[in-house]
């Protein structure tokens, strides 16, 4: 029922998300937080993500993060459901991980196990896949543990890379992917948990 979105990029997928769960009352986007001042998704939020929608952004810091347990207290007050990363680099906290069990899911712009792990993001991971030749990529939804990329995969979508692909076109055609996805995946999550109708 109640969603948190960590997001320190452009802040398309959430921008997404926020739109999909815009008119659902079961469902709320608690929060938003970001490592990352100047991230887009910030705009993206202060705007109400086109919506109106005022979520607010908690900005915090590598210290704070690791640190301390100001994220996850808060998060467990909050009485969070899902925390869904969108665009967020940070190896989680194993305390943060413990305290939300199958609670956290990440969107990776690749098919897993394949090109992931550290270092393997944004456009690092369409360079490699057209450095490999390719003949497909797309996205995968997964687990969120302590380490990159390696949590039970959860879906996955499909797109063909061509030989002439640039990785401009493999990260266009992945990113119809993600909009298309990555928000029925959450509330396909929110719902098996029995989340929804709480
Ligand atoms: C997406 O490609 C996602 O797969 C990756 O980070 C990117 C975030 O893009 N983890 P945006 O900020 O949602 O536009």
């Amino acid at each position: 029922k109640r969603i948190v979105l960590f997001a320190s990029g452009s802040g398309s997928n959430a921008e997404k998300i926020a739109e999909y769960f815009a008119d659902n009352t079961d469902v709320e986007i608690s929060l938003i937080v970001s490592n990352n001042p100047k991230a887009g998704v910030i705009e993206r939020a202060r705007r109400g993500f086109g919506q109106r929608l005022h979520i607010p952004v908690l900005l915090f810091d590598r210290t704070t993060f690791y640190n301390t347990s100001r994220i996850t207290q808060l998060l467990l007050n909050q009485n969070i459901d899902l925390i869904v990363l969108a665009g967020f680099m940070w190896l989680m906290p194993s305390e943060l991980v413990r305290a939300f069990p199958n609670k956290i899911i990440n969107i990776h712009p690749a098919l897993l196990p394949k090109f992931g792990g550290k270092g393997m993001y944004g456009h690092f991971v369409h360079e490699a896949v057209v450095a490999a030749r390719e003949t497909e990529s797309g996205i995968t939804i997964h687990y969120v543990n302590e380490h990159y990329d390696e949590g039970q995969i959860i879906f996955q979508a499909r797109c063909p890379v061509a030989t002439t692909d640039t990785p401009d076109d493999v990260a266009r055609n992945v990113q119809v992917l993600e909009h298309e996805h990555y928000p029925r995946v959450v509330a396909e999550m929110l719902m098996m948990t029995g989340l929804a109708n709480q």
